[in-house]
């Protein structure tokens, strides 16, 4: 791992971290407003598929992300926040790593056992599961509830990067903005 004597984040650790942020508003946007549109209608059936397609590509980014991670140490913080705040938020990174990593798998989990394949650009993405009703359930279940923590997971993590910011006022913000 190289040793980051700078004050920011490598521009490439940063670009996806905010990539990803657009990319989630995209992927919860498209789920959330599925509503709008009549069960088995074609609309319904595309902006489920957007779902499907962009939050695999949360998962593809997130594998280039922790390589980048590994690669790079994170800039330290100044003024040095106490530790617990320190170890609090390097065990919310971890959660929030699990998280993207976790949920396009039980997505994908979730389609295959269902049967279903996933439409990228008018290709069917071969479905290599077999199906499984009451697996897909399980999985469904599990991705619906994370679905919802994550809301609170993203909400405390930038929270938390906002008191830094305007409160204690030390660089923990400026280091991942450009
Ligand atoms: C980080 C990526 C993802 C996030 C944050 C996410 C989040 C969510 C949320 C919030 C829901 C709605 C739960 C509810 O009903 O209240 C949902 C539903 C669902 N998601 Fe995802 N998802 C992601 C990726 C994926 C992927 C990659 C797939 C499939 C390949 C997928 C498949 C599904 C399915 C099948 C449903 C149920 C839709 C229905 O009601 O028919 N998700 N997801
Ligand atoms: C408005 C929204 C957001 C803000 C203001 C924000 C801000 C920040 C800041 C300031 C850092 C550096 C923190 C530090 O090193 O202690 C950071 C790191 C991080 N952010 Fe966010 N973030 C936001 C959204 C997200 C989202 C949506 C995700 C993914 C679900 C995410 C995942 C992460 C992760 C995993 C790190 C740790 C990077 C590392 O490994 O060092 N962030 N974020």
């Amino acid at each position: 791992m190289k040793n980051n004597h700078q004050l920011k984040y490598n521009s490439g650790s940063m670009a996806i971290h905010w990539l990803m942020l657009v990319l989630l508003i995209a992927v919860y946007l498209c789920i959330e407003l599925r509503v709008l549109y009549p069960k088995g209608s074609d609309a319904r059936d595309a902006i489920k598929n957007w779902h499907f397609v962009l939050g695999m590509g949360v998962w593809f980014l997130l594998l280039v992300r922790i390589w980048l991670r590994l690669k790079y140490q994170a800039p330290p913080i100044h003024p040095q926040p106490p530790k617990w705040q320190r170890v609090a938020s390097q065990m919310v990174h971890l959660i929030l790593y699990g998280f993207l990593f976790l949920m396009p798998v039980l997505g994908w989990l979730t389609i295959g056992f269902e049967g279903k394949t996933i439409n990228l650009l008018g290709v069917h993405l071969p479905n290599v599961l077999l199906p499984n009703e009451s697996f897909a359930e399980i999985t469904e279940e599990l991705h619906e509830w994370l679905g919802i923590a994550g809301y609170w997971l993203i909400g405390l993590h930038a929270t938390a990067s906002l008191f830094h910011h305007y409160i204690i006022k030390d660089n923990t913000l400026k280091r991942m903005l450009p």
